[in-house]
């Protein structure tokens, strides 16, 4: 089957989405990342209409608290129908353990449940400042990996990592462990503030199972086409 790159619909509001969904036919059918930004800005409406115009959704909300907040709040994302919602792995096994118990009780009747996925050090973290934050004295490296492993044993269906993380991650948990990585890049498109980019053909020798792509796609001057290459490339047809 082929497989669709998720657009990270990183807008202000509504019409901004509006705005750019507007530029694919009606018959495209997307898979796009919501995150924090739009849904603070315009609450689960924006879910709910998009799902049913029929794309498929990647809510990226990180959810990190105690168990029992992050179970209930699982169960209301679970009703509206979203495809992939994730949590931070440093809340802790049981917390993960509860956000999987919501994501099952708030799954409507004969709908499918919504793949969770961990958040491990964000990469927006150094290695220096682990140490120096939050007192962690292993490498950045082992860090992801042991996270990877605690998402695995509670019950979690993957990670969002660096394309260049994935084999490690595989090797510690194993092969259907999802990976989905951001930091996507198109040869030869600007790389904006990511650093260590990977291209779609890459990320899918590598073993991604998902990639994540803004920008590239966002501020083309021609988002669909640029969509279709990248889709394209993604499913090693160019
Ligand atoms: O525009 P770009 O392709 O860089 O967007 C990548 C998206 O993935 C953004 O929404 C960004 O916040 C998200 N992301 C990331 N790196 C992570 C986790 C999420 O770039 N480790």
């Amino acid at each position: 089957m082929e497989k669709r790159p998720i657009i990270a619909l990183d807008f202000a509001n509504q019409a901004e989405v509006a705005q750019f969904m507007a530029q694919f036919p009606t018959t495209e059918k997307l898979f796009v990342k919501i995150g924090m930004e739009l849904f603070y800005q315009t609450g689960p409406a924006i879910v709910k209409e998009l799902i049913a115009q029929g794309h498929a959704v990647f809510l990226d909300l990180k959810l990190h608290d105690i168990p029992n907040t992050v179970q209930k709040a699982m169960r209301g994302l679970a009703s509206l129908g979203v495809s992939i919602v994730n949590v931070h792995a440093a809340g802790g096994i049981e917390m993960m353990q509860a956000a999987k118990k919501g994501l099952v009780e708030g799954t409507p009747t004969g709908k499918k449940i919504p793949q969770l996925i961990a958040v491990t050090q964000l990469t927006s973290t150094s290695e220096a400042q682990m140490h120096a934050d939050q007192l962690i004295e292993v490498s950045l490296t082992k860090s992801v990996i042991h996270y990877a492993q605690c998402a695995k044993k509670a019950g979690l269906d993957g990670v969002v990592c660096s394309a260049l993380e994935v084999a490690q991650i595989k090797a510690a948990t194993d092969t259907d462990f999802v990976c989905l990585t951001p930091g996507i890049r198109p040869l030869g498109a600007e790389v904006g503030d990511q650093k260590r980019v990977v291209d779609p053909a890459k990320a899918r020798t590598i073993g991604s199972t998902y990639i994540v792509v803004g920008r590239p796609i966002t501020q083309a001057a021609e988002p669909y086409q640029a969509y279709l290459k990248i889709k394209q490339e993604w499913n090693g047809e160019q």
